[in-house]
This record gives C-alpha cells, structure tokens and sequence, in this order.
C-alpha cells in the first residue's frame, strides 16, 4: 500500500493500523522514533495493543438500533463521541500546522482536545483555531509560578479542565531517543512557555528532553501537590497516569475530578500493566465519583467499546492522531477521527447496545 492508495478513500482509513508505516516514510527517523517508541524493551507498548485484542465481546440480538447514540458529557464538556486527542508534546515536528491543524480537525469532528504543557505553539493560538473543547495538560516545574501562570492562561484562554499527568516526574527510558539524540529543532519552540524553558536542546550522549525533564521538572510532587494544584484553579482537574486502585481513592480524596487510567503510551515505566487490564479496579474505586477516561492502544472502535464496557466513561487516543496529521495535516487527522466513530458506530450496532451510555459488563461475558 502507498500513500497515494490512501488518498483515493476520501472518507476514512480502512485500518489506522496501517499508518505508522507510511508516516514512518515521511517522518525523518528522530521524530518518527520519537512518535512512535516506547521505554525499555517496549513491552508495555506492545501490550497496550495486545491486551485489547485478547478481550472478547459477547454481543446480544435483535436490539433496536435505530436511534443510535453516541454523544457524551463529561465534567460539562459535550462531545460527539466518547473520544478525545490525548495530550502530545511537539506536534510541529509531523506537520507544520501542528497543534492547529489538530484543534480544527477535532472541531470538525465534535472530538476533544487535550493539549500538552509541550505543545508547540500557545495554548491561545490553539484555541483560537477551533471550535472544539479543549482540555490543558499541565507539567509541574520546579517554579511553582509557573503552573500558577499556566493555570491562569488556560482558565482565560477558555480551557475547560485541566489534566495533571503524574507518571512522569522523570521520562521513561527511552533507548531510540538516547540513540537519536532526540531535541527540538532550533526553529521550534515550546509555545506555552517562555526564555530557557522553551528549548529541548540538543544533549551529548543523551535524549534532550529527558535532561531538560530532569532538570526542570519537580520530582518531590505528591498527593499534597495536587491538592495545591485544585486550588491553584476553578476548572475540574483531572489526573492521567493512574493505574491502581489505592491511588484512585488517594486522587479523589485530593480533590481530583477525574481519573485518566494510562501508562503514556508505554514511554514511561516498561513492563507496566496494559491499561485495559488496569481499567477495572480503578473504575471499581472510582465507585461512580467520578468520571473514568483510558488511553493506551486504543485503534479500533471495538477497543472504544471494551473501555467502555469496563466503565470508561471515554478515551483518549494518541499515535494514530500523529500518524493522521504527518500523511495528510489537517485532514488526516479528521480522517483518523472519522475512521474510528464509523467503527464505532458499527460496533454498537452490532454488539446490541446503540447508546454509548449504556454499554455494560455484560458485553464481556459473565
Ligand atoms: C505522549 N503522551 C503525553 N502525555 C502527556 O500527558 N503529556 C505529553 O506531553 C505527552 N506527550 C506525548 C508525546 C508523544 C509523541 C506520544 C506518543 C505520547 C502520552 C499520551 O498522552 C497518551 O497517554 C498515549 O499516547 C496513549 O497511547 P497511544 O494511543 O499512543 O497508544
Ligand atoms: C513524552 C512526554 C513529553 O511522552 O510526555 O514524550
């Protein structure tokens, strides 16, 4: 398959497992290891992937789908499909319009947004480009003033929740990164911050941004930190990066709004568990609170459905975002959009539950 067979179905991919490969031809080999790698030996990667196919659904017949529904709100923000951009740093490096192109194609599609701390342009010129709603991921510096300042930015900016990720107080070992000395093109710039924070310099022998992590990052937060955060802001925080269930009840306890069950995409700890595999537990001490979001692996809306019927309330999906915007820039990001509420759309139909908020645990058997 070429590019160009790509572009004669206007409408949607036949598979966006197919698009890492052709994105791979585009991509110059730093940014596609970057997109595309995971941390040690890239097991949690895999199995992110892997885990979802292992699940079995149980259909039920002859339920009357004739008023299908896919629409959902979570924390006061509607959304077409339970399905969101997850937040991803230095998206100009797939594309020129980056973020933008990102944030239009999401409006167009009724999909969220979350933008990253490392976004490469502002959080205001990205919500500028599009209608969508968007959600601000926020990385906590050693300066406290600064999340002050991003909190305030986001707020005024028309943000509506803020995502704390907190598997990340220093980055998964990343072995493509350190072998390509992964850095920020000095033409890029990390648009929502300012002086030596908005460079990823090149390091010897390193991943840049794994030294610009270590060195800026606060690696003593806590559960105390969070709370400070909720403070800090009006917004719902939600907190991405949990797996258990103890920590679940320690989030909710600290003022969290909302859970994002994740292991970033396998970039951070290797050999940590497939986050459909940790879904369960943490919607279980959830106990209806609040709301639960998964990401991770997620290409097929047959997967939307599995994390649904686990109890995700909707998900997140990463790299094939990236893979959409390199091959086709905007387009192809609505492309990739589109691709998976089709397949969802025919998968509520055939599993017998046409409303997305109604899909239960029966769906995978007793
Ligand atoms: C990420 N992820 C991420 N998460 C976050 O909270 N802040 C960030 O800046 C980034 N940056 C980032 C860059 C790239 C290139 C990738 C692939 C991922 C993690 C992301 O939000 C999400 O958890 C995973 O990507 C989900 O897995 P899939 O859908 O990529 O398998
Ligand atoms: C990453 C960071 C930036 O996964 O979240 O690359």
């Amino acid at each position: 398959m070429t590019e160009n067979s790509l572009k004669t179905n206007s409408a949607v991919y036949c598979s966006l497992n197919e698009l890492e490969g052709l994105a791979q031809e585009k991509l110059n080999r730093m940014t596609f290891d970057y997109y595309a790698g995971g941390a040690g030996d890239e097991l949690t990667l895999r199995d992110n992937i892997d885990a979802f196919n292992r699940i079995k659904l149980f259909p039920r017949m002859l339920v009357d789908s004739s008023k299908l529904n896919m629409e959902v709100e979570i924390l006061g923000t509607r959304l077409a499909s339970p399905l969101m951009i997850a937040p991803m740093a230095f998206q100009r490096l797939a594309h020129e319009h980056g973020e933008i192109a990102m944030a239009r194609a999401a409006g167009r599609a009724g999909c969220g947004m979350v933008v990253s701390t490392l976004a490469t342009s502002s959080m205001e010129e990205i919500a500028e480009a599009g209608s969508t709603p968007l959600w601000f991921q926020l990385y906590v510096y050693k300066d406290r003033q600064i999340t002050v300042d991003l909190l305030e930015r986001a707020a005024a900016a028309g943000f509506k929740a803020i995502v704390v990720t907190v598997d990340s107080p220093v980055l998964g070992r990343r072995f493509r990164d350190m072998r390509n000395l992964f850095h920020l093109p000095s033409h890029l710039k990390c648009g929502n911050l300012t002086g030596a924070l908005q460079s990823i310099p090149e390091k010897e022998g390193d991943s840049g941004l794994a030294a610009y992590i270590a060195s800026m990052y606060d690696v003593s937060l806590t559960w105390e930190s969070l709370r400070w955060i909720t403070k800090q802001t009006k917004l719902p925080v939600l907190v991405k990066g949990v797996l258990r269930a103890d920590d679940t009840k320690l989030a909710i306890e600290n003022g969290a709004a909302g859970i994002i069950v994740s292991n970033h995409g396998g970039r951070q700890l290797d050999t940590t568990v497939a986050t459909i595999d940790a879904l369960s537990d943490v919607v279980n001490a959830a106990n209806g609170k609040v709301p639960v979001i998964v990401d991770g692996g997620i290409r097929r809306g047959t997967d939307i459905l599995k994390a649904l019927a686990f109890g995700a309330k909707a998900v997140l999906v990463g790299r094939p975002m990236l893979w959409g915007l390199a091959l086709e820039g905007e387009d192809g990001v609505y492309k990739v959009m589109e691709t998976l509420k089709d397949e969802l759309r025919n998968a509520l139909i055939l599993s017998g539950y046409p409303d997305v908020t109604s899909v239960d645990r029966s769906l995978l058997g007793s």
